[in-house]
């Protein structure tokens, strides 16, 4: 039977009694298929499971966002339950925060770019409370999805220059059948922007073919940008290659090294963000040896 721990003390309980080595998934609930999948990573190496459930505040730069991120604890705990986690941590934010107050994380920059621009402060708030949960569960692996893959390249530069003893796995975005990646926003959707989505991945794949049969990553930006915004219903944030490490825009093609498209998309009530792997672009094809 899955254990529920709400306080500091009933974990510290918990984990006394569990043996084996710990795999963590962190969470902020609403969980859904992408979730599931770290969660079933985690049991294929993990002897043990633990999962944290826990909507923190200080990673939404927007008051109105956080209150209206969706909640659904009973439902969480029962997928948690049905998928193997042995135990939930669902802590309260005066708890889990109280005297904790290390000096802002060293992210490398990684936080100036994308995401880290849009939302002012949100990676520090990811970083602080991710670093406060691997203090308390003190995981042997933590899992994270490339779903959110600025996130998961924060976290490693988290663990690499605090030197946090963890190691962080990287998990491939779960998707739906249409190619719209899951998401606990995606409740939010209307109808018709739930039906529309799917032309996200759609612009992603295809961009990233033109790019890799060798147009410039400028020019396949731009036309994937056109193909979402054909539909009123969106507004493309940013479409943009970067190298997959260093998160840097790539600036003309021929870019040698792992690179990855990387997106964000305002409906009318939620932001989308999506990434895909792309693959290194074909050198212009060099002429055949002439005959003379
Ligand atoms: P949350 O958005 O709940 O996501 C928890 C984990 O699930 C993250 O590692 C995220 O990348 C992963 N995930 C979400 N959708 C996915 C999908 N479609 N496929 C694969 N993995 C997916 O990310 C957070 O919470 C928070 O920032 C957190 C790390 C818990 C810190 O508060």
């Amino acid at each position: 039977m899955m254990r529920i721990a709400r306080t500091i003390a009933e974990l510290r309980g918990f984990l006394e009694n569990l043996s084996g080595a710990t795999g963590f998934v962190p969470t902020m609930g609403s969980l859904h298929g992408g979730h599931a999948s770290l969660v079933a990573a985690s049991r294929k190496r993990d002897r043990v499971t633990v999962c944290s459930l826990f909507v923190n505040p200080r990673q939404f730069n927007d008051s109105a966002d956080f209150r209206n991120y969706p909640r659904n604890e009973a439902a969480d705990l029962g997928l948690l339950e049905k998928n193997g986690c042995a135990l939930a941590f669902v802590p309260v934010a005066d708890e889990l925060y109280r005297g904790y107050d290390p000096p802002p994380a060293d992210l490398g920059r990684l936080d100036r770019v994308m995401e880290g621009t849009m939302r002012k402060g949100h990676f520090q708030g990811v970083a602080y409370v991710v670093r406060r949960l691997f203090e308390l569960v003190q995981p042997e692996r933590a899992y994270f999805g490339e779903k959110d893959f600025q996130q998961l390249a924060v976290i490693r530069q988290l663990v690499r220059s605090e030197g946090l003893p963890v190691e962080v796995v990287g998990c491939a975005t779960v998707r739906d059948e249409d190619g719209l990646a899951m998401s606990s926003r995606n409740v939010r959707l209307s109808a018709d922007e739930r039906a529309a989505a799917g032309i996200i991945y759609t612009a992603m794949v295809k961009a990233a073919e033109r790019y890799a049969a060798g147009i410039s990553p400028h020019e396949a930006e731009s036309e994937g940008r056109r193909m979402i915004e054909q539909h009123a219903l969106f507004t493309v944030e940013y479409f943009e290659f970067r190298t997959r490490d260093t998160l840097v825009r790539l600036s003309r093609p021929g870019h040698p090294g792992p690179a990855r498209l990387f997106t964000a998309v305002q409906a009318s009530a939620t932001r989308l963000i999506d990434n895909l792997e792309v693959r290194e672009q074909q050198q212009p094809a060099t002429a055949p040896p002439g005959r003379d």
